[in-house]
């Protein structure tokens, strides 16, 4: 299991996610705090995120490999502090740019061969902060060879990719973009993410993913595409990661916050779902809860 972290700027930081009860906005020193939690619950793997002020965001998402960025400094200060977890991060310009858009934007338009030296860039910044995996979730073509390169020439042949092979223009992640302020300033993201009305696209993206060097295939959201999940798993024979997407978590918690389904009992069965598709790996925002959950009935 992967738990989600939503990284701020400064100190003493924990502000709930209005959108994702549960989850919340952290800064370092808390996240430090919430790996300990989560470690004690048996959870080794952490996929982080972070939230930029806009005085930082420009056209290009210079921010993002600047040597100053706190969301690399955060990376190495955890490694350093606990060497033994995975630590996974966000490769897409959206946190950096103005524009909100996973890609370089001009006239409206997103430049898929603009994107990749910067995606790049950002990568192997990322390789050098200490993430253990990149988590490509931009949705440009060509952009997991274009990565695998740019870090084996600068020596980082042991960085992993768990790339977002199949992620679906979706409205599931709605309390993510909340918590990140990062929701496209104009127009959607259909134009590189996929159309949820086909599954054979997934085959063609997880292909391309697969032989550009992909370590990790993800399929996101996971509960409402359970079925390409099983098709990734039946096909391919590299680990499928499964995104249970913020949108998926808040409709549980929401419905069990009024009282029209117990949590207690759907939460495993949600999170078994998953695993029953063909997931090899989960990352969602329950993790600590599921754990618990595990820990008490079956260690
Ligand atoms: C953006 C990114 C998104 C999520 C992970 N990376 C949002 C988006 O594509 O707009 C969503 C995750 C979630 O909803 O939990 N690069």
């Amino acid at each position: 299991m992967v738990q989600p972290i939503f990284l701020f700027d400064g100190n003493n930081i924990k502000d709930e996610v209005k959108s994702l009860p549960g989850t919340y906005r952290l800064s370092i020193d808390n996240v430090l705090k919430e790996i300990e939690s989560a470690l004690q619950l048996g959870i080794q793997s952490f996929m982080m995120f972070p939230a930029v002020v806009e005085e930082l965001k420009d056209k290009t998402a210079t921010y993002s490999h600047d040597v100053n960025n706190f969301y690399l400094k955060a990376a190495t200060t955890i490694k350093l502090r606990f060497p033994e977890i995975c630590l996974i991060s966000d490769v897409a310009m959206d946190p950096y740019n103005i524009d909100g858009h996973d890609g370089y934007v001009e006239n409206g338009q997103i430049i898929n061969d603009i994107t990749l030296p910067i995606l790049a860039k950002m990568s192997v910044a990322q390789a050098q902060a200490g993430f253990d995996l990149l988590g490509p979730s931009d949705m440009m073509d060509g952009r997991v060879a274009y990565i695998r390169k740019a870090l084996d020439e600068a020596n980082f042949q042991n960085t992993g990719i768990m790339s977002y092979t199949a992620k679906y223009a979706s409205a599931m992640y709605g309390p993510f973009r909340d918590a990140l302020d990062s929701a496209p300033k104009a127009g959607d993201k259909k134009t590189y993410q996929m159309n949820y009305a086909n599954a054979k696209e997934a085959l063609l993206e997880a292909q391309l993913d697969f032989e550009e060097g992909a370590d990790f295939l993800m399929v996101k959201p996971a509960l409402h595409y359970l079925d390409i999940i099983h098709r990734l798993s039946e096909n391919f024979p590299i680990p499928i990661a499964a995104y249970h997407v913020s949108g998926e978590c808040a409709m549980l918690i929401a419905a069990s916050q009024n009282g029209w389904i117990s949590y207690e009992k759907a939460m495993p069965e949600v999170i078994t779902s998953i695993k029953r598709a063909g997931a090899n790996i989960i990352i969602t925002y329950l993790a600590k809860d599921y754990a618990a959950w595990f820990k008490e009935r079956y260690c």
